[in-house]
């Protein structure tokens, strides 16, 4: 299979929707990612799309979020959402999609990933529990599945306090 990663471009809008919406079975990811590409936070060049003969398979966004701790602030990244078609789930295109953010955030000067999500997926591109650093999330998740991930050595180092994620995240 002959893959593309690369950045959005305002021509993939349609395509991403619709890589969401089938993969997660409903509306409301493909809607968060139209709803963040209006946040002047948005970073286009992570929002990535895996691109198979001219069709997009596969989407990850990570978006720039905050880790609060009273009066600090310390800037980070949530990993989500991501979406593979599913008749090509299970091929290794999230994976390769993860590889390429991971690396594309680390060359914009990002020190940190948050993500929520499955703990038998994640921890394989090192995330661990995110309260192994003293970071929290602002709702009630079981702890193994809300994780974070150096991208730097010491990326998390001197940082704790609880992730505020944009309000487009509790308005889907
Ligand atoms: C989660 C999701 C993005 C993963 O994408 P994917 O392309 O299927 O991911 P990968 O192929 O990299 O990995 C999936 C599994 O296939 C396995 N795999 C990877 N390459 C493989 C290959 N060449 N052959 C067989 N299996 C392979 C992986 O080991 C992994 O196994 P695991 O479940 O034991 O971890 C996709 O399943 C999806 O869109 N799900 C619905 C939406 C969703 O839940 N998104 C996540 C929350 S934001």
């Amino acid at each position: 299979m002959q893959t593309t990663i690369r950045s959005e471009k305002p021509g993939d809008y349609p395509g991403i929707k619709k890589v969401n919406d089938l993969a997660f079975g409903q509306p409301n990811e493909g809607i968060l990612i139209e709803k963040l590409r209006e946040n002047s936070a948005f970073i286009k060049e992570l929002s990535l799309i895996t691109e198979l003969n001219g069709e997009i398979i596969g989407h990850i966004l990570f978006f720039p979020i905050w880790i609060k701790n009273g009066q600090n602030k310390h800037r980070s990244l949530a990993l989500a959402p991501m979406s593979v078609l599913p008749e090509y789930q299970k091929k290794g295109i999230g994976s390769q999609l993860i590889f390429k953010g991971l690396e594309t955030a680390r060359e914009l000067g990002f020190k940190s990933v948050i993500v929520l999500g499955h703990e038998y997926y994640y921890p394989k591109f090192g995330f661990v529990v995110a309260s192994k650093f003293g970071i929290k999330a602002p709702f009630d998740v079981p702890d193994e599945v809300f994780m974070g991930l150096e991208l730097v050595p010491d990326g998390f180092k001197g940082i704790s306090g609880i992730v505020q994620y944009p309000k487009e995240f509790e308005e889907v």
